[in-house]
């Protein structure tokens, strides 16, 4: 970003409207007094507030790093999410679905649940067993929700892979996974145009022999080809299949899903979550971070296939009864007010984006959002990477007019649920910062040794007491999660892999990823995962990937590549390497640059050095380079640079 503080903003606070502080669902800051004092007791007291087959014996199991939370209680996601809400009125709306050429679909809770269930029947003739991991490779239509949710039933983890990520992709989730299901479609529209996607899962499945069956959303009626034997429609298993499906009692321990992301080596990670905590976790946030109330129309504009979308797309709000929005499309389709539109038409009234459209939405001008009625807001959510004071001020001003406060939610997949933001009815928010960490929550801000940083200093995120939707263990690589998260400082204190840094009155002032992450429009890409891809093209001998500060996207992808001898570097084959991570990874991967060198910063153990490389791509002192195997190469790379922008 090139604006970290934004002089004007620097010292700028809101305070909550008094209105909405008067009427929101907690407004007495006592609450963290009393969370802190015994958290426990605290998270005990939120258990409650969902609904269990059979209560837990213990609350917390803390065996660090492996925490265990309401042992031997009993409960069900989807019953949380459709039966506790059908039996208080199963008319409600649960889904307003819009499709991006305008279709609108509604769904009350009564006909989810109908729907859910059909399909958890559906799986169990497909001989789905309990702990049996399902993928999902669906984009945003209501079906995405429906398969989660039947799995969830019959106690099926699921496993959702992002709808924009190539076959390749698909196929290493699904063999980490060992999953023999994928539930698809037959394609759906971007920008107008038809995104083929089971071509995608055609070609990813070449190298999958494993799977037995592929389910397939009937949803836009393109040409497709379908494997006799193996692929089903959707359609007809539902026509088949009965309306009533007992919930499985499951273990609050079990697994409720796997959610691959990135991280330092190529491998993505197979984050495990679990049923009790996360549920209660969930709710609870969605319920006070968003202020649910039962006339709530709440817009999260994540997509499922990301960990924003289980946690505040379906979990969390669902459990709460809510009614949410989903929007299959692009934002600026057909036009750049397709979000205000989408706002003015089913009367949002809190609305949870991301700052890469933020800033999107700013460049594209005022006028755009000027055009609606969006006085039905009362709450904003911003996620996914810091969000600059200018477009915090923005998005304040101009989509919430001065009167809506703004929540600004650090989180990962890892954590589950949000861990440090405002609460609306309390919290004074200052443009940049995430505040205070949530009610039971403990954070820190630590030095490479464990000693905390005093405020207005640099230093990495810690979050240092076990929370109740903790990532359990990375699937089957108990190694890596000890390694990644806990061996920082000690077992006890979680490693976020953030840099971040407290100001005088104790606010979290969250700077992003300071490990070999690239966040890209809030998209978690692994630079190992790209440089893998690129050095598998048969001209490319080497590649340095990093990322690079941009005014929209947060980062964009820079990538420092060494040809083979005798092939020479020029714009074709620049685009060949920009397509071939686009159809190897997905299209949300892309590089901005490639840059073609001779050599790369490395250690005299041959090394790459992706902080030096950083520091060149952003145009940044590199520091100390004489412990470089050949200190020329940052001036060269330099120049390289240069000459690309
Ligand atoms: C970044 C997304 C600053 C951070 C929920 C984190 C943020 C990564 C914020 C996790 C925020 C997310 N302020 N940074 N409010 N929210 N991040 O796993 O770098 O896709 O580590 O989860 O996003 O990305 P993930």
């Amino acid at each position: 970003m090139s604006e970290t503080i934004n002089p004007q903003a620097k010292d700028l606070e809101f305070r909550p409207p008094d209105d909405f502080v008067k009427n929101a669902n907690i407004n007495d800051s006592d609450v963290y007094k009393k969370a802190n004092e015994d958290f426990e007791a605290f998270w005990e007291e939120q258990a409650e507030e969902i609904e269990w087959f059979e209560k837990w014996n213990n609350v917390l199991e803390w065996e660090p790093p492996h925490a265990k939370w309401f042992v031997g209680g009993k409960l069900n996601a989807s019953y949380n999410c459709l039966d506790a809400n059908v039996r208080k009125n199963g008319d409600k709306i649960a889904i307003i679905w819009e499709g991006e050429n305008g279709e609108i679909r509604k769904y009350t809770y009564k006909e989810l649940l109908v729907e859910t269930s059909r399909f958890a029947n559906v799986l169990k003739e497909l001989g789905v067993k309990k702990g049996d991991i399902v993928t999902i490779y669906l984009p945003m239509i209501p079906e995405i929700v429906i398969a989660m949710l039947a799995c969830a039933r019959i106690g099926a983890p699921h496993s959702v892979v992002f709808a924009a990520f190539s076959g390749e992709s698909l196929c290493t989730r699904i063999s980490d996974a060992e999953s023999d299901l994928v539930i698809t479609c037959d394609g759906y529209y971007r920008r107008g145009k038809i995104v083929e996607q089971k071509k995608k899962v055609d070609c990813g499945l070449d190298s999958c022999s494993a799977v037995q069956k592929v389910v397939v959303v009937k949803h836009l009626d393109n040409d497709i080809n379908m494997r006799a034997g193996r692929d089903i429609w959707w359609h007809d298993l539902m026509e088949a299949s009965g309306p009533v499906c007992e919930p499985e009692a499951m273990n609050s321990e079990d697994m409720l899903f796997l959610m691959y992301t990135s991280g330092t080596t190529g491998k993505p990670k197979g984050i495990v979550h679990t049923t009790g905590g996360y549920m209660v976790g969930t709710h609870i946030t969605a319920k006070w971070i968003f202020d649910l109330k039962d006339d709530d129309i709440y817009w999260c504009t994540a997509d499922c296939g990301w960990i924003t979308g289980h946690s505040y797309i379906v979990y969390g709000p669902l459990s709460n009864g809510a009614t949410i929005v989903m929007y299959e499309g692009a934002p600026d389709y057909p036009e750049k007010d397709r979000f205000w539109d989408i706002v003015e038409k089913h009367k949002a009234t809190i609305l949870y984006t991301a700052p890469t459209a933020i800033r999107s939405f700013m460049k594209w001008g005022d006028t755009w959002p000027a055009k609606h009625d969006l006085s039905t807001l009362r709450l904003l959510g911003s996620v996914g990477e810091p969000i600059n004071p200018g477009a915090w001020i923005w998005y304040h001003e101009n989509i919430g007019k001065g009167r809506c406060p703004i929540v600004d939610t650090w989180w990962q997949t890892e954590t589950g649920m949000v861990l440090i933001s405002p609460l609306p009815g309390i919290t004074t928010s200052k443009p940049g910062s995430a505040t205070l960490p949530f009610p039971g929550i403990k954070a820190a801000v630590l030095d490479d040794n464990g000693n905390e940083m005093p405020p207005g200093e640099d230093g990495l995120l810690a979050i240092t007491r076990p929370w109740p939707s903790m990532v359990r263990t990375i699937h089957g690589n108990e190694k890596r999660f000890i390694e990644t998260y806990w061996e920082k400082w000690d077992k006890n204190t979680y490693f976020a892999g953030d840099g971040a840094k407290l100001d005088d009155d104790g606010y979290f002032h969250i700077s992003g990823r300071v490990d070999d992450v690239i966040q890209v429009a809030g998209h978690r890409i692994g630079t190992a995962e790209v440089e893998s891809i690129l050095v598998s093209y048969p001209s490319v001998a080497e590649a340095g990937v990093v990322g690079k500060s941009d005014e929209i996207k947060g980062e964009v992808i820079y990538a420092y590549v060494i040809l083979k001898s005798g092939i020479s570097g020029d714009d074709k084959l620049k685009k060949e390497l920009i397509e071939h991570v686009s159809s190897n990874i997905g299209p949300f991967a892309r590089p901005k640059r490639i840059i073609f060198s001779d050599e790369l910063p490395k250690t005299r153990s041959g090394k790459i050095m992706r902080r030096v490389l950083k520091a060149i791509a952003n145009g940044k002192d590199t520091g100390d380079v004489t412990t470089l195997q050949d200190p020329e190469v940052v001036d060269e790379l330099k120049k390289k640079t240069l000459e690309e922008e």
